[in-house]
């Protein structure tokens, strides 16, 4: 992350650089502003009436503060209007505005906090920070040509710095969470290789304080993770199963279980994929990149929960010694798999992976995965389809989603689909057909639950962006990763 986040108790008329302005629907301004628009002899509402901005939010534009003030320029940006403001909305507010700040040149934000209905000002803080945060997020590692880093080098919130401190701190590790599993989906396949997803895990896990245990090929073998090993073993680069745990300073009051798809690159194997947009495939390790990148945030957050963060990784090819269609595998929980398409992987990976976790004592576990490109026919590019098998946490998922401003739909476990998985020689197949394959699935992972408290989050759709938004640019998004924080704050508080 390379903006910082501060709080000041001063005025807006006061500051120098660049002045956050947020207009409301209505073209009337927050109290804190009004005294600006005096100073400038009434030219904001002028400018603002001229420019048509209406309060619309996440409307934006630069405006100079014609020498009458310290500031060299206001970004002024729609906020939409007091009583059905959103945090969500705040977030991608700020997103458009520190976009616009950067690209006009400011390396010092400051920005007034608006009310919101509901929410704390430390809430709405939080959420200031996550959009300006992620809003300037670039990829910049393979660029050889200097590009002009964004200028913006902080945020300064004009407020009383205790009542956000907190905001803040959260705020921070969130974007910091969501910019590093950003970045592990963006890095191309010939740069991360499973090994390498488990080098970097590892370096993460040192950094933050985590405890890490990496199993190779080797490993998996003793562990007996038939099913990993079946997904990685036509790649030159071996599978690797790599489990970062966190444990809090006194006795935890839980244990929960994070599990992420971690394929570093995905040609389908030996049902190859159609050469059609094969390179966004360098993002099915999303799911993995999410749970790594919350590791990192709940160290830094130090919940009294302790939590178990497992990414089954492996690169999927098709060569002499890769698996086919029609193998039968056998599973780390004993059961037997027949291979129908080896393009369904995924599943495959995560069967020993939630196995795994699951014997690792979890009160619940959450899996997070690019799995079906059918629930993105479901649910399009914005929505995650959530399953699980307890209401509760379905619906606390649904609840930390909205308060993340990121999009999770409950999708059914229909027991009678189970039959579209009966196998004619093994005891599960690992495909259902086409109709309704996010929920076949989602079927194929609850065999491998043990029992335990499970939900399962198919991001396939919301892990890439096609374009730019307020919250970042195309690429990778690290969907996800706010939601689980969310949830396990929640989690955590209601203990
Ligand atoms: N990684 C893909 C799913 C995917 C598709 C993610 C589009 C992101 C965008 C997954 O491994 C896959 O290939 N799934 C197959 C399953 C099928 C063979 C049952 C699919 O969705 O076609
Ligand atoms: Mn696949
Ligand atoms: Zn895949």
């Amino acid at each position: 992350m390379t903006v910082r986040f501060t709080a000041e108790r001063r005025s807006p008329v006061e500051v120098t650089d660049t002045l956050l302005v947020p207009v409301e629907t209505g073209e009337s301004f927050d109290p804190s502003i009004q005294e600006l628009d005096r100073i400038l002899n009434g030219k904001l509402c002028e400018s603002v009436r001229d420019l048509g901005l209406t309060g619309r939010v996440g409307q934006v534009a630069v405006l100079s503060t014609w020498g009458q003030l310290p500031a060299q320029r206001l970004v002024v940006v729609g906020v939409g209007s007091p009583e059905t403001r959103t945090a969500d909305d705040i977030r991608r507010a700020w997103g458009a505005a520190a976009q616009a700040a950067a690209e006009a040149g400011a390396r010092t934000l400051y920005s007034p906090l608006p009310v919101v209905a509901g929410l704390e000002l430390d809430a709405v803080c939080r959420a200031s920070v996550e959009g300006a945060g992620l809003g300037t997020y670039r990829f910049l590692e393979y660029r050889t040509r200097m590009e002009p880093a964004l200028s913006l080098e902080q945020v300064v919130f004009l407020a009383a710095p205790e009542e956000v401190e907190r905001g803040i701190r959260r705020g921070e590790a969130a974007v910091e969470a969501v910019c590093l599993a950003r970045d592990l989906v963006n890095r191309p396949g010939n740069d991360l290789p499973p090994e390498r997803l488990a080098g970097l895990a590892w370096e993460i896990a040192e950094r933050a304080g985590l405890e890490c245990r990496v199993f190779d090929r080797g490993a998996l073998e003793e562990l007996g993770a038939g099913a990993i090993l079946a997904v990685g073993q036509g790649s030159r680069h071996e599978p690797h199963l790599i489990h970062l745990v966190y444990r809090p300073a006194g006795q935890p009051l839980a244990s929960v279980g994070l599990v992420g798809k971690g394929v570093t690159f995905d040609t389908g194997g030996i049902s190859i994929k159609p050469a059609e947009g094969m390179e966004r495939m360098k993002g099915d390790m999303a799911g993995a990149a999410a749970v790594i990148g919350v590791m990192q945030a709940v160290a830094k957050l130090r919940l009294p929960i302790a939590v178990h963060g497992v990414v089954a990784a492996a690169e999927n090819m098709p060569d002499g010694a890769a698996f086919r269609p029609g193998d039968i595998l056998r599973a780390l929980n004993g059961k037997t798999i027949e291979v129908i398409s080896t393009d369904a992987e995924g599943r495959l990976l995560l069967a020993d992976a939630l196995t795994y976790t699951a014997r690792q004592g979890v009160d619940l576990m959450i899996d997070l995965a690019t799995l079906t490109g059918a629930c993105v026919v479901a649910l399009g590019k914005q929505g995650t389809g959530l399953f699980g098998t307890d209401r509760a946490l379905v619906d606390a998922l649904v609840r930390a989603g909205e308060r993340a401003g990121e999009r999770l739909w409950p999708m059914p476990l229909w027991d009678e689909y189970r039959e579209l998985l009966k196998s004619e020689h093994a005891d599960i197949k690992n495909t259902g057909g086409r109709w309704g394959g996010a929920i076949n699935a989602a079927l194929f992972l609850r065999e491998f639950t043990e029992g335990v408290t499970w939900a399962h989050l198919d991001i396939a759709g919301p892990a890439w962006a096609e374009r730019s938004g307020p919250l970042g640019p195309a690429g990778g998004t690290g969907h996800g990763v706010r939601t689980l924080l969310y949830f396990l704050e929640e989690y955590t508080a209601g203990r």
